[in-house]
């Protein structure tokens, strides 16, 4: 039977499955039950010093369905932050702490461009016995109004400055959450963990429009009437949730030996967790699943990931994690092995045909044999 269990950046986990920031880790309330159905970690939903200054409209969320099954692929949310008071916070990380000794909580904090503010987040939230951090750096609406999370996130110089930051004061380990909505993730990828993280966590949502109601002609989600760019997940973002964390495990093992990645983006099953793992993560979040299905989605999660792991003869989360990195070329590299595939068979198949002695005739290939020996 496969062990699930895993210790990432010292932090011990009984799975690798960690409820992802945003609705499903909203307060103690919630978080407990995630801990209680099993999830290996919990990140918090992301809180700032100054809640009351985090507004949200109503509706803030849109899904896309599937044509025929009508299951729900693509969402889209306008959610801010944490509205929640700071105190608060800080006395419910505390609760849990107590309750949960021994279960990874991990504060998602997110602040202004300053480096007091930082400082003074990171210093009361390990205060309150938070086991490490997140560092929303990528929240693609609202927030970069106010020149935080993606505004942050794109410009690798402020990302370094701030990892930098956040690791004079920080005693626990430390993950940066990245955005997609750049070209090359490697460019913040290496600032942050330059700057001091441990770890990346990726990808945050990608900048999106829903949909246009044909009825309305307005926009999707609509707040008397208008909207604004918002933020997509589930599963339609996993195919490039997978190819932004190939990216980062491949510069983690050329450059950076040593740090950890947590892969989030459409994550549904333990088949799906397993691809990512293959891919060269750790660990793997999980929202908007859980807002379809549920805290409970991971025991089936559990199973289908150990069941994979017993099929391949995995015994650890290590024996496979990366494994699949291997099989990734350049474009020429592809042209050039298959011209080497395509001559290798050509000259198998030549070879065949030759028929030196009686003995090499086959009754499959007969008809060739034949005509070789006329071509001479
Ligand atoms: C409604 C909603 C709210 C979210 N809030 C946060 C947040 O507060 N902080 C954060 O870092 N990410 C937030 N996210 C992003 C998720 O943590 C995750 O990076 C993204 O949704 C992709 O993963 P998924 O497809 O499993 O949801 C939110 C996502 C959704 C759908």
């Amino acid at each position: 039977m496969a062990d699930l269990s895993i210790t990432v950046n010292g932090l011990k986990m009984p799975n690798p499955f960690v409820i992802g920031s945003g609705p499903p880790g909203t307060n103690a309330n919630v978080i407990g039950k995630a801990f209680d159905e099993g999830w290996g970690a919990v990140i918090a939903k992301t809180i700032s010093l100054e809640a009351e200054k985090v507004i949200n409209v109503q509706p803030r969320y849109a899904r896309l369905r599937s044509r025929e099954s009508k299951e729900i692929f693509g969402w889209e949310n306008i959610e801010l932050i944490s509205d929640r008071s700071f105190e608060t916070w800080l006395d419910e990380f505390k609760s849990l702490k107590d309750k949960y000794p021994d279960r990874v909580l991990i504060a998602s904090v997110m602040e202004e461009y300053r480096e007091d503010a930082w400082a003074e987040i990171i210093e009361k939230c390990q205060d309150a016995g938070v086991d490490a951090f997140e560092l929303n750096l990528s929240c693609p609406h609202g927030l970069p109004e106010r020149k935080m999370g993606s505004a942050m996130g794109v410009n690798p110089d402020i990302v370094e400055e701030v990892c930098g930051w956040v690791h004079r004061v920080a005693k626990i380990p430390v993950w940066a959450k990245m955005t997609p909505n750049v070209t090359r993730i490697e460019d913040p990828t290496a600032a942050a963990l330059r700057g001091g993280a441990d770890g990346i966590a990726a990808i945050n949502t990608i900048r999106s429009v829903l949909g246009v109601d044909l009825k309305t002609l307005r926009p999707e989600p609509s707040v008397e009437g208008y909207t604004t760019p918002g933020g997509y997940s589930c599963q339609a973002v996993r195919p490039i949730a997978l190819r932004i964390c190939m990216e980062i495990a491949t510069l983690i093992r050329e450059e950076f030996p040593g740090k950890t990645l947590s892969g989030i983006g459409g994550i549904e099953t333990g088949n799906d967790a397993a691809q990512f793992i293959l891919l060269g993560c750790d660990t793997v979040q999980v929202c908007t699943g859980v807002m379809k299905s549920g805290y409970k989605i991971v025991k089936p999660m559990i199973e289908e990931l150990s069941a994979f792991m017993d099929e391949h003869g995995f015994n650890t989360i290590d024996d496979f994690k990366g494994h699949s990195l291997q099989f990734f070329k350049t474009h020429a590299e592809l042209v050039e092995l298959q011209a080497e595939a395509r001559a290798r068979k050509k000259a198998e198949h030549d070879a065949k045909q030759m028929i030196r002695e009686d003995a090499q005739w086959t009754g499959d290939d007969f008809v060739d044999q034949s005509d070789a020996l006329a071509r001479g």
